[in-house]
């Protein structure tokens, strides 16, 4: 006889991410949720809608910008990957989910702290439209660890991160900074796209609330937009009501294509992860390259952070090349074979963009030994991207 299977037994990432969001009760014997498309929902009668307009709408058939099973399906699967998380909430893009979770916790006459390293829409944000509503943001250098208690002053209602920087790969170290939060009762947000919760578990770590472009991995195909922040214990209510003031909702047949691709999320991060680590190693070896940005790599700054948090790495890194200009630069880029040339990165093809992380910059100075390229690594071949790249490196020499 068999033991009886326990159903408390911790289940693997690898079957989280085919399992989750999966109930009968929403799909019979069909194996992935079907596109349920509505605005309107008809009730019985005029005592059945009073009813449903008092109750807690959450996974109940109300009005179609509350969802249908379709996004709640992706939705539970996104929070199932983050143990102890409250739950998720959709939004059409990476930045609408970012800005959404800012307007959520921050009131006017409150300050943010962000990190230099940020991407560049969600500085964008900050100094924009939120300076506009008297919420001042103070940058601050990502590598600043436990130090960030200096940083809280008596305005300061929320820390942001983003780790590692989608540019210069500085991996912070969102435990200490969390912890420094948390003593002076300051809520945590983390955009935590390059990793996925398969590779950083934020909610585990005490982070708030954790962000995904899933217009990245999640959906994986680079064919959708879309976004999601996951909520931590006692995080939900806030993101919720603001969700729903501003309108936010993500169409069902989006939510589908990001359940479609979450189902194979693990196995995608997990290659291209180790094809990107593989051409990071024959990069570095190169000498037209000065240094390679990729936290894997021991000299990327807060590597030890890496290793001691992370379960391994995604596809997506920097490379400063050594000398040369933009020349150079352009003469590498635009004669790559296997790489397209375009912005977003998480899909199953290799991309590479052109970076200058120096303009962004106010709390922190960039300084790089020749002109920068950003990497994101896909599903090709590793050898048929390495010989790409090596006839690159030599038309930057040439140039
Ligand atoms: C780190 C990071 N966060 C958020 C976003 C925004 O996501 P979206 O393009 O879905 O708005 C991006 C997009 O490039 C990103 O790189």
């Amino acid at each position: 006889m068999t033991d009886p299977i326990d159903p408390a037994a911790p289940i693997a990432d690898a079957t989280r991410v085919v399992q989750g969001g999966r109930r009968s009760e929403w799909t019979g014997g069909i194996v992935n949720p079907p596109v349920w498309r509505a605005s309107t929902i008809l009730y019985d009668s005029v005592e059945d809608l009073r009813t449903n307009a008092r109750r807690d709408t959450h996974h109940r058939l109300f009005y179609g910008r509350r969802g249908t099973p379709t996004q709640w399906s992706l939705a539970d699967a996104l929070t199932e990957l983050e143990p102890g998380a409250e739950a998720t909430m959709l939004y059409p893009s990476g930045v609408a989910a970012i800005a959404t979770a800012l307007l959520a916790v921050l009131s006017p006459g409150d300050e943010l702290l962000v990190p230099d390293s940020a991407y560049d829409p969600t500085r964008s944000l900050a100094s924009g439209l939120l300076k506009r509503m008297g919420i001042t943001t103070r940058f601050y250098d990502p590598m600043v660890g436990a130090g960030i208690a200096e940083l809280i002053g008596p305005a300061t209602r929320a820390i942001f991160m983003e780790s590692p920087g989608s540019l210069t790969f500085e991996v912070q170290d969102v435990p200490a900074i969390v912890a420094a939060a948390k003593a002076r009762g300051i809520v945590t947000l983390l955009d935590n796209t390059w990793a996925t919760p398969l590779l950083f578990r934020a909610i585990e770590r005490g982070v708030d609330y954790t962000i995904l472009a899933c217009t990245k991995y999640v959906v994986g195909h680079s064919d959708v937009m879309l976004g999601s922040v996951t909520a931590g214990p006692g995080r939900l209510e806030a993101l919720r009501t603001a969700t729903y003031q501003l309108g936010q909702c993500v169409s069902p047949d989006d939510a589908w294509l990001g359940s479609r691709g979450l189902r194979t999320m693990k196995l995608r991060i997990d290659e291209q992860g180790r094809s990107a680590l593989a051409i990071a190693e024959w990069l570095k070896g190169r000498p037209e390259v000065a240094r390679v940005l990729h936290p894997a790599l021991p000299d990327c700054p807060g590597h030890e952070v890496f290793a001691r948090d992370f379960a391994g790495a995604s596809g997506l890194f920097s490379v400063v090349l050594k000398g040369g200009g933009d020349a150079g630069r352009i003469a590498l880029i635009d004669g790559l074979r296997h790489f397209g040339i375009g912005y977003s990165w998480g899909g199953y093809e290799s991309l590479v963009i052109p970076i200058d992380p120096q303009f962004y910059r106010t709390a922190t100075k960039w300084d790089a030994e020749g002109p920068m390229i950003r990497l994101q690594i896909g599903l090709e071949d590793t050898g048929d991207l390495i010989a790409d790249l090596e006839a690159g490196l030599a038309r930057f020499s040439a140039a």
